[in-house]
């Protein structure tokens, strides 16, 4: 290979890396997450489902929700479908279990894994504006949120329309990852700060400054407005103070 052609070639492939940054700036974040989570749908899933201790706080998250056999429970923002088999044991065959994502990719993966759910409904739709209302006869009695709160612009309104969602008595759970606040552990805090940046979708200018912040922002807003809106039922942190639940019952 020539010079010409080497720097050619570099030009060309650094030419359309940037402008895969540049459409990824001009497309909205929401698109940009949906690819994201497209493209990397089986990794994803293999980390959703076989991190250490994933399973232990996913059952956690189930039982916060006290689940009986027969109810109806929606999934926000539900992946490659990793809290399926904890929700579908909980409603039984009787019960349903609705789960929502708009990324098509991870709904690819969550559906091979209803096959031996018939209790799950996949619904490609956005969490902050659920299409599950209309689809159902009653209102749900429970919303599960696991590791989503962090990406939605407003999430205390949102939170606050799943409360509405669910009406009083209804059952709300939030599962987080932000930066540990365990004096102990937040020397490992600039390890999780990158691992944030590597691991979420790509952003507009103004989040790559500081994702974390951004996810730490987010994450207050949502729990304060579980807190908010729910007497609150259940509270941990699991992974050295990095992983929070809550969950509530809305008042
Ligand atoms: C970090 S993954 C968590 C997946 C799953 N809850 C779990 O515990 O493994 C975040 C998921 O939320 C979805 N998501 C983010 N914002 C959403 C929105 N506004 N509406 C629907 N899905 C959304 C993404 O497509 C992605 O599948």
């Amino acid at each position: 290979m020539t010079a010409e052609q080497s720097n050619s070639r570099s030009r060309s492939r650094s030419g359309s890396r940037s402008r895969g940054r540049s459409r990824s700036r001009s497309r909205s974040p929401s698109a940009v997450a949906q690819s994201f989570y497209t493209r990397w749908a089986t990794l994803y899933d293999a980390l959703a489902r076989r991190a250490p201790g994933v399973g232990s706080v996913r059952t956690e998250a189930a039982d916060a929700l006290a689940l009986d056999p027969g109810e109806t429970v929606v999934e926000m923002g539900c992946g490659t479908g990793a809290n399926l088999p904890y929700l579908a044991e909980r409603v039984g065959p009787e019960g349903s279990v609705v789960v929502v994502d708009f990324s098509p990719g991870v709904l690819d993966v969550a559906r091979e894994r209803t096959r031996e759910f018939p209790q799950v409904h996949l619904v490609r739709g956005d969490a902050t504006r659920p299409p599950v209302a209309r689809d159902l006869d009653a209102s749900p009695a429970a919303v599960l949120a696991t590791f989503v709160s962090g990406m939605f612009d407003d999430p205390a309104a949102v939170i606050s329309s799943w409360a509405d969602l669910v009406g009083p008595d209804g059952r709300l759970c939030l599962v987080d990852l932000a930066e540990t606040t365990d004096s102990r552990w937040r020397p490992l805090n600039p390890a999780f700060r990158v691992l944030v940046r590597v691991t979420a979708p790509p952003e507009p200018r103004t989040m790559r400054a500081s994702p974390t912040k951004l996810l730490n922002r987010r994450l207050v807003a949502a729990h304060r407005a579980l807190e908010s809106r729910c007497r609150v039922t259940h509270e941990t942190t699991h992974a050295l103070g990095f992983a929070r639940v809550r969950a509530g019952v809305v008042e």
